[in-house]
């Protein structure tokens, strides 16, 4: 199958729409938590907003990664967000890595960051836990995160609940940027979800799903068939009582977690959803339809993800035009910074 070409939104046409700008690790295939908390937001705004989004794969490189699988990685995922309706007529996708003023930011704001406020954060210390040896990147991760967004000066910055704490230090970052080099960046904002900002893993609802998770049974992937879906879904841990109702109790995030997911992909609202299960014989019943909202959500995508991926060129082309546009931001507003800094004009 052919992909459309990119075509660039006249400068009049984007300076209407709000800018968003998010990003996404290429640390594996996309799962139903990244869908639903981030990708499907991504999709649904591209009309109304000029959007960026970014393959983040500098950041992947903060935990070891093996060169052959970073590359297949990348454009797989990038292959995936097409599959899953990202537009490139309407949304500049790019690598990270393409746009070089990206790391240029980081070292700029890096040399401003107290390194107390690196080690606060929350998904550091839970990666670090896991590695058994910690590389300075893995500290300076948020760093590079703040420099992606606020080159851009975007409106909004959809992500999933977990990246609330590194947009509040991209913020505070760029309060210490204006405050001493004068107004330059816009204070970014995160925009979460109602549902889906936090999907847990089917095979413990205590964890937040999650790429490096490897558990059988964990996470549904967007490249999984129905069979697979299916079988995940069923298995999903649950308590052993039958009411089938939100609920913040820990004891129960099972069918909680089953619950949000089906909220987020049919977009009914909670009343509606519990509704739905009124006359549900038990969990059960709730896992077959949850699965079945699920498949008939992913097979259009897995089907188009295969397609794509039988053309890599054509892939490549897009990420290389998608990162032409991301360029025309990111470069003049890193020459500002500089210049508001004291660098001489190269
Ligand atoms: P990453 O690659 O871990 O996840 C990509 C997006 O998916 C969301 N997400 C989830 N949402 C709901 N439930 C889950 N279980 C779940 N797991 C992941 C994430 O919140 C995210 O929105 N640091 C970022 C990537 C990044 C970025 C940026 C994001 C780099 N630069 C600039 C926004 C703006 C990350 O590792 O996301």
């Amino acid at each position: 199958m052919s992909v459309p070409n990119h075509a660039t939104a006249s400068p009049e046409e984007a300076a209407s729409k709000r800018r968003v700008l998010s990003g996404i690790q290429p640390s594996g295939d996309l799962h139903l938590g990244n869908y639903l908390g981030a990708v499907k937001q991504w999709v649904a705004g591209q009309d109304q907003r000029e959007n960026f989004i970014c393959i983040v794969d500098l950041h992947a490189i903060t935990v070891p990664q093996d060169p052959v699988a970073l590359r297949d990685n990348t454009r797989r995922l990038a292959a995936q967000l097409f599959a899953a309706g990202i537009d490139p007529d309407k949304t500049a996708l790019f690598v990270q890595s393409h746009v070089r003023a990206h790391t240029e930011a980081t070292w700029l704001l890096m040399c401003s960051t107290p390194i107390g406020w690196l080690e606060r954060m929350t998904q550091f210390k839970s990666k670090a836990a896991a590695q058994e040896k910690v590389q300075a990147g893995l500290l300076t991760y948020p760093v590079l995160m703040a420099a992606d967004i606020l080159l851009y000066n975007p409106d909004e910055v959809p992500v999933g609940e977990d990246q609330k704490q590194h947009i509040e230090l991209a913020r505070d970052l760029a309060q210490r940027f204006n405050h001493r080099f004068g107004e330059t960046f816009r204070l970014p904002e995160p925009v979460i979800p109602k549902a889906g900002a936090r999907v847990m893993g089917f095979d413990d609802p205590s964890k937040k799903m999650s790429k490096s998770a490897e558990a059988q049974g964990h996470a549904v992937l967007l490249s999984d068939n129905a069979t697979k879906i299916t079988r995940v879904i069923k298995r999903a841990v649950t308590d052993s009582g039958r009411e089938i109702d939100f609920s913040d109790d820990p004891e129960r995030a099972g069918v909680n977690n089953l619950l949000g997911v089906y909220q987020a992909v049919t977009g009914h609202s909670p009343d509606a959803c519990v509704a739905d299960f009124a006359n549900a014989r038990g969990y059960g019943d709730l896992k077959v339809r949850v699965a079945e909202v699920v498949t008939e959500a992913l097979a259009p995508i897995t089907q188009r993800f295969d397609e794509l991926m039988e053309d890599p060129t054509s892939l490549d082309q897009l990420l290389s035009k998608g990162a032409e546009r991301a360029r025309a931001v990111a470069e003049p507003k890193v020459q500002e910074m500089k210049a508001k800094m004291g660098f001489l004009p190269a």
